[in-house]
């Protein structure tokens, strides 16, 4: 009996998200006709499917979700993974999330603790048993090392705050999916999304959205060299690396790294054990179409190891600015309005990701457009990059 004809049909449908005629993203779907409170496995396993699948698939109508559901969700995602967020319990969070937790409060939610409050603004009387709640942050994209004049912020001109994968890069592996649950946020007025790299680019959104971009499409603007390297070399990231990087600044359009010789001595991180630095492939192949996604997470990049073939010495490249130089000319690529995609979430929508394949920023606004409400939860992967790759990391590198 084929695999098909055992696995009963699911009973919500898929639909991928209309884009413009200018758009060239190939990825998002939405999903109607689901009741996230009470789904069943073969439901749940379709919706992973339609996850890697379409990258991106937004899930309608989950306006009554209890928060705990959504965190049972995540764990029957994946079932054989630590019952824990990616990022740890907050408390190791609050301690070692250096760049992450620096200008952000990390909330769980009473009775959901892995599911996470993110947002902005006053979050209401009693938001889940928070009580008068307000989140009080810097913008997010004061960590730019060109800043963005605060007038321009005022009149509605953004930034990207940082293109990033969900990943501790550390200790745990990245979650497979990311799920941010949109209970509250400000559609108006428009924002102007700026590059402010010398580009020129830029676009217009309503205020609080996630936008997206994906590395299979990185992947495919690669020439033939190009992805004979990707497929054979491997990335070092540091020890934790967001506390390496805490002193750092970002690029204006949000990807990569200025080259300020930052960055923390290995010292000056403290304490680490080896095994548990992240040595991960460039490629990351999806499980379900086995497409190949160039997924480097390149803020976090200690050392790459370049090679062409299997069997070929890799080239150790460990100066940031000749890895950062290599990555930038390769992801730029895809940093463009007609790459991205910045998906409308309405309150009650509940956005799915793989986050195996896309990175995303988030994109600030004035707090006067009003409270921005979310409730994020992913879960550290029971298999990670390290054996999603097209071959096995060498053991002493
Ligand atoms: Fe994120």
């Amino acid at each position: 009996m084929s695999p098909s004809a055992i696995t009963p049909e699911p009973s919500f449908k898929v639909t991928p998200i209309a884009k413009s005629i200018k758009n060239k993203t190939d990825f998002g779907a939405i999903a109607e006709g689901l009741d996230l409170n009470d789904i069943s496995d073969a439901d749940v396993r379709a919706l992973s499917d339609a996850i890697w699948t379409h990258k991106i698939v937004i899930v309608k109508g989950q306006n009554d979700l209890a928060p705990i559901k959504q965190w049972e969700l995540v764990t029957r995602f994946d079932p054989n993974a630590t019952q824990l967020h990616s990022h740890g319990d907050v408390k190791t969070f609050n301690k070692n999330g250096g760049l992450l937790s620096a200008s952000r409060e990390v909330l769980g939610i009473p009775g959901a603790e892995n599911v996470r409050l993110i947002g902005k603004g006053y979050q209401g009387e009693d938001h889940y048993g928070l009580k008068d709640y307000m989140i009080k942050k810097g913008l997010s994209h004061d960590w730019h090392g060109k800043k963005l004049p605060m007038e321009e912020f005022q009149s509605g001109i953004s930034r990207f705050q940082r293109w990033h994968i969900d990943a501790p890069l550390y200790d745990r592996d990245p979650a497979w999916f990311t799920t941010l649950r949109c209970i509250r946020r400000p559609t108006q007025p428009e924002i102007t999304v700026r590059w402010d790299d010398g580009s020129g680019y830029s676009l217009k959104c309503e205020p609080g959205l996630t936008a997206f971009f994906s590395n299979t499409q990185t992947y495919e603007l690669m020439t033939d060299d190009e992805k004979a390297i990707a497929d054979h070399s491997w990335v070092e990231y540091a020890p934790h690396p967001y506390k390496w990087i805490g002193n750092c600044s970002g690029r204006t359009n949000g990807l990569g790294l200025e080259n300020e010789g930052k960055e923390l001595s290995l010292e000056e991180i403290g304490e680490f054990e080896d095994r548990k630095v992240k040595r991960y492939p460039m490629v990351w192949v999806n499980p379900v179409t086995g497409e190949r996604a160039f997924q480097v997470h390149g803020i976090c990049a200690r050392k790459l190891f370049l090679r062409s073939s299997l069997e070929e010495e890799p080239r150790v490249i460990d100066n940031m600015e000749e890895i950062r130089a290599f990555l930038r000319s390769i992801q730029e690529r895809v940093l463009k309005p007609e790459y991205l995609l910045l998906p409308k979430m309405e309150e009650g929508d509940i956005i799915m990701w793989a986050n195996y394949m896309l990175m995303h920023s988030a994109i600030d606004y004035p707090i006067e457009y009003g409270p921005r409400t979310m409730h994020q939860a992913n879960i550290g992967a029971s298999v990670g990059p390290a054996d999603m790759g097209l071959f096995p990391i060498p053991v002493s590198s």
